[in-house]
């Protein structure tokens, strides 16, 4: 990279993407002019274009669920026209809109009370995988903007983690949001039953109405849960659980950072929307960003890709990401359900910059993996403290500027370094990354953060002619715990290999 940055001044100004509040550059990669040329005629051959307009369109392109995939229309404006077998949908999902923005604004101002009047002063989240990864890492990534109200999350079935959250919050002032796209998530199910009889234990059977609402696609489990009908903010089935945040999955969002914050987080994931749409592929951010990963994970036998948000806010966006990526890319199979004989979907992993500077960097700089990595970061901090700001941006630059050109044994050795210990300070460089650099960390800038990572999870399944919104792969363990499950309740042997079984023995006593 360092011959290519010596053979063109120019490198850092051709190699990037001013869109908007986004700047994205890509030119510390291993790239050229020709590289990318040839990539982006790849996605041409996969017909790509084609592919984008059947899924804004609704085409059923989930096709092993039968299901047009549509988080798109969730974030398009009133005036769009979208179909699903041949009706509109754009009202149905302003009317869901209007709701949400209406009932979280009755919490905020106490207008909608808890069952003695009083405001509501918590809200637990119960879901987990989509219905809880996303409702997290936005509340947390908004926190700046955050409203009076304490956002909790309840996600693992793990009771120690139910009491935790269940111990830092007083029945009077607290309200449940269950949020299950199926409505039969084991994990959601016990959590909001255990949830329930406590509110029921402090508060009456007759609270549960009051402190209690659902969102989900499966209103009759919803009624034999028992929450009233009136309290349910309906989903579709053309919405997958990991890009549901912008459905009524959002209603912990817009409680918890507000419903106009909501409404802006929207509109930025509308207008990556509209780049995606409308922009040719080799100035496309995330068809740029999906060509990048292809060439590592394909050409060059990159496993991973870490995300390294220079802002704690951020925290969250790795994990978040880690089910968008890896639970649609995650497949082994093609779409006429052959075996593929090449490389899918790679490992996301990552954490905020300049903590992972000191945890994993060492790997990523010296290490035998090649690691490329996205830089996020933010012109402005949000509380203003720019020597702080200055610290970790200088970071965030410098960790970028290392990566790339590395230190040779000449310079470690004309630093004066013995030269026993000159191999060990030497830096191979080489090392790829794309930053980018964004003006603020704010609700909109989010919004189209997170679209431009779901458009990039899109362009990957094509050019890698994989099913990229199912999630088959999780159903197996699901299905054998449900059998252990029994087997330890009726305190039961079963046919298991003789590894579980011996663990199955010791835990059982
Ligand atoms: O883990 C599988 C999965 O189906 C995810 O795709 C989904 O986000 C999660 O479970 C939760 O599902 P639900 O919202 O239906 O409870």
């Amino acid at each position: 990279m360092q011959d290519l940055f010596d053979g063109d001044a120019k490198r850092g100004e051709q190699f990037r993407i001013c869109w908007d509040d986004f700047y994205v550059d890509f030119s510390k990669n291993h790239l050229t002019q020709e590289t990318l040329t040839l990539l982006t005629e790849l996605a041409e051959e996969c017909q790509l274009n084609e592919a984008m307009s059947h899924y804004f369109g609704g085409s059923v392109i989930n096709a092993t669920e039968g299901r047009a995939v549509l988080h798109t229309a969730l974030r398009a404006p009133r005036n769009q026209d979208v179909r699903v077998d041949g009706e509109n949908i754009i009202p149905g999902v302003h009317a869901v809109i209007d709701q949400i923005k209406s009932f979280s604004q009755g919490v905020i101002d106490g207008t909608i009370t808890s069952s003695s009047g009083q405001p509501f002063t918590d809200v637990v989240n119960i879901g987990i995988g989509g219905s809880d990864l996303g409702p997290v890492m936005v509340t947390e990534a908004l926190a700046h903007y955050k409203t009076h109200l304490n956002l909790h999350y309840m996600s693992n079935v793990d009771g120690d983690h139910v009491m935790e959250v269940l111990q830092n919050v007083t029945p009077e002032t607290t309200l449940f949001v269950v949020v299950s796209k199926s409505f039969t998530t084991q994990e959601t199910l016990s959590n909001a039953t255990t949830a329930k009889q406590w509110l029921v234990d402090a508060l009456g059977e007759q609270a549960v109405a009051d402190h209690f609402v659902a969102v989900s696609t499966n209103l009759t489990m919803i009624n034999d849960f028992g929450i009233d009908p009136q309290n349910v903010f309906p989903m579709n089935d053309w919405v997958g659980g990991r890009f549901s945040l912008w459905s009524a999955v959002g209603l912990s969002i817009a409680l918890g950072v507000g419903p106009d914050h909501f409404e802006e987080l929207l509109q930025g994931a509308h207008a990556m929307d509209t780049h995606f749409a409308n922009t040719p592929l080799h100035e496309n951010i995330p068809v740029v960003l999906a060509l990048i990963n292809l060439w590592y994970n394909n050409f060059y036998g990159a496993e991973s890709e870490a995300i390294i948000p220079y802002t704690q806010y951020l925290h969250r966006l790795p994990a978040y990401l880690q089910q968008g990526i890896m639970e649609s890319n995650g497949k082994s199979v093609d779409r006429e359900g052959n075996a593929v004989d090449y490389q899918t979907g790679n490992l996301i992993w990552g954490e905020p910059g300049t903590n992972s500077q000191h945890a994993f960097f060492q790997l990523i700089h010296q290490g035998t993996k090649l690691i490329p990595a996205h830089f996020i970061g933010f012109k402005t901090p949000l509380h203003g403290k720019q020597d702080h700001h200055d610290k970790l941006m200088a970071n965030f630059f410098a960790q970028t500027e290392a990566l790339m050109k590395g230190k040779s044994a000449e310079t470690v050795r004309s630093e004066g370094v013995e030269e026993s210990l000159v191999p060990f300070k030497v830096f191979a460089g080489n090392k790829p990354t794309t930053t980018l650099l964004i003006d603020k960390l704010t609700p909109s800038s989010l919004g189209k953060l997170v679209a431009m990572y779901e458009h990039k999870i899109f362009v990957e399944g094509i050019l890698w002619n994989i099913y990229s919104y199912d999630q088959w792969g999780v159903e197996l363990g699901k299905q054998l715990a449900n059998t252990i499950l029994k087997e330890i309740v009726n305190k039961k042997g079963g046919a298991h290999d003789s590894s579980t079984s011996c663990l199955l023995r010791t835990y059982k006593g």
